[in-house]
């Protein structure tokens, strides 16, 4: 029997990344790799670009120039570039990194095995289609590895709303739902090795509209079939977009125990000058509306956000506008960037604001969020949670878990494992996790 080779993946990102790295390892089990954690003594080292973040291309391409040495050394050692970066620079990676072997981009997983053997006989291997065939029921018939309690399953990929400072639509591609039958399989599958709670993944994951049996179901509908799942506990999904709260969604949120009480839910600025020429196509009124409904159906929902300072042309007021914004919805937790210009986008033309104004900016609203969430973690102290445990914590007896409200919690001294869900006294509460005691198990 020859040795398994090794497979060293970086992940940068979303949480769709890290699924999608996942699924490229059983991809390539197929092939006699096993997964290592050292890129020291892998055979192939893959990174799992983002392209969402500032010089995203450039960091890609200077990380790569890190691995000459190592393949200097181990010349059968083969390098890959998978995600965004890889869909938006194609070939360019190869004429740039000549040492590369092979560019993937997110549609073409399912293809790895065939790309990966091409490079054993020497090739270069590049495919950044977006091809006809699904790439998750190819993927999903091959081996899989035991689970921990929580997974992402991705249910809709790609984004048709043209935000104008967002790549996600070009690197991604077109919106596209995956059949509800192929999500209830992979679920059921997911639930037999351990989960107890999946979080649905989708760019725009409540533009979800998959095939059902009597015609296109909504992401409402989905998770009612998910609800159905005897031994799937929790369910989570992410990432929404305001004009697709619809009505159903929101009452499933009132209704449904086993949806949690979190939505992430984006609205980048407060200033209806600034969401205009974001192309977002909802005002700072009509969000502020939408959460009172959702708070309405659930009213201990944590809200979570992503903002975007320093957009073209934001000036103080519009910036004050967005902090106003966030003092009326109170956010339990929330995401903040600089505007960073994408090549391709059409903010990207625009005017740029000074690099000091906006970070300056930034700092202020992190401010403010950090003490939302601090308020809103205080506020649990002396409360009880439900708390599903995941993995041992970085202290002696200490076990760590999540709350239905995506706060992590750990215990020490108690008699609890990971999968186990807890009913915990709140106890304390630190910078970004809380402090519990664990009252009664299941
Ligand atoms: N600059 C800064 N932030 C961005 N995001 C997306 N594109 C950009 C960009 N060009 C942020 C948005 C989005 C999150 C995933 O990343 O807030 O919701
Ligand atoms: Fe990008 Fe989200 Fe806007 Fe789609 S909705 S373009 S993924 S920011």
């Amino acid at each position: 029997m020859t040795a398994p080779k090794k497979l060293f993946i970086k992940t940068y990102g979303c949480q769709m990344n890290v699924y999608d790295s996942e699924r490229m390892t059983e991809a390539l089990s197929g092939q006699g790799y096993v997964a290592t954690d050292s890129q020291d003594d892998a055979d192939m080292i893959l990174l799992n670009t983002c392209h969402i973040r500032e010089k995203a291309a450039e960091k890609v391409y200077s990380e790569l120039g890190r691995f000459k040495g190592l393949k200097a050394e181990k010349p059968d050692l083969k390098i890959g570039v998978a995600g965004c970066v890889a869909q938006a620079e194609g070939e360019e990676i190869m004429r740039r990194q000549p040492m590369v072997d092979l560019v993937v981009g997110p549609q073409s997983y399912h293809r790895l095995p065939e790309l990966e053997a091409r490079t054993r006989a020497g090739e270069k291997a590049l495919d950044t289609d977006f091809p006809a065939e699904d790439k998750f029921e190819v993927l999903r018939k091959r081996p899989k590895a035991a689970r921990g309690p929580t997974a992402f399953l991705t249910v809709q990929e790609g984004c048709d709303k043209f935000c104008a400072f967002c790549v996600v639509p070009y690197t991604r591609g077109a919106e596209v739902s995956r059949p509800v039958d192929r999500i209830l399989t992979e679920a059921r599958d997911l639930v037999e090795r351990g989960v107890r709670e999946i979080t649905l993944l989708g760019q725009n994951v409540n533009a979800y509209h998959g095939a059902g049996p009597d015609g296109d179901m909504t992401l409402a509908q989905l998770i009612w079939e998910l609800d159905g799942i005897d031994g799937l506990e929790r369910i989570r999904f992410t990432t929404s977009h305001p004009n697709d709260m619809t009505d159903d969604l929101i009452a499933a949120h009132g209704s449904c125990a086993k949806l949690m009480p979190y939505l992430h839910l984006p609205v980048q600025s407060g200033s209806d000058r600034i969401l205009k020429r974001m192309n977002r196509s909802h005002s700072a009124d009509s969000y502020l509306r939408l959460i009172e409904r959702i708070r309405a159906a659930r009213p201990d929902i944590l809200l979570s956000g992503d903002f975007i300072v320093g957009f073209p042309e934001e000036t103080e007021q519009d910036f004050q506008a967005t902090m106003d914004l966030i003092e009326a919805v109170h956010y339990g937790q929330a995401y903040s960037f600089k505007y960073s210009p994408r090549p391709g986008t059409p903010a990207a033309e625009r005017p740029q604001v000074a690099e000091d104004v906006a970070s300056d900016r930034l700092q202020r609203l992190q401010a403010l969020i950090t003490r939302q969430q601090r308020a809103v973690q205080d506020a649990m102290v002396g409360r009880h949670a439900h708390v599903l445990f995941e993995r041992a914590g970085r202290f002696d007896d200490q076990m760590v878990g999540k709350s239905e409200y995506l706060h992590a919690v750990h215990v020490t001294d108690a008699d609890v494992r990971a999968g186990d869900l807890c009913r915990v006294l709140i106890t304390g509460s630190g910078a970004n996790s809380l402090a519990g005691r664990v009252i009664r198990a299941g």
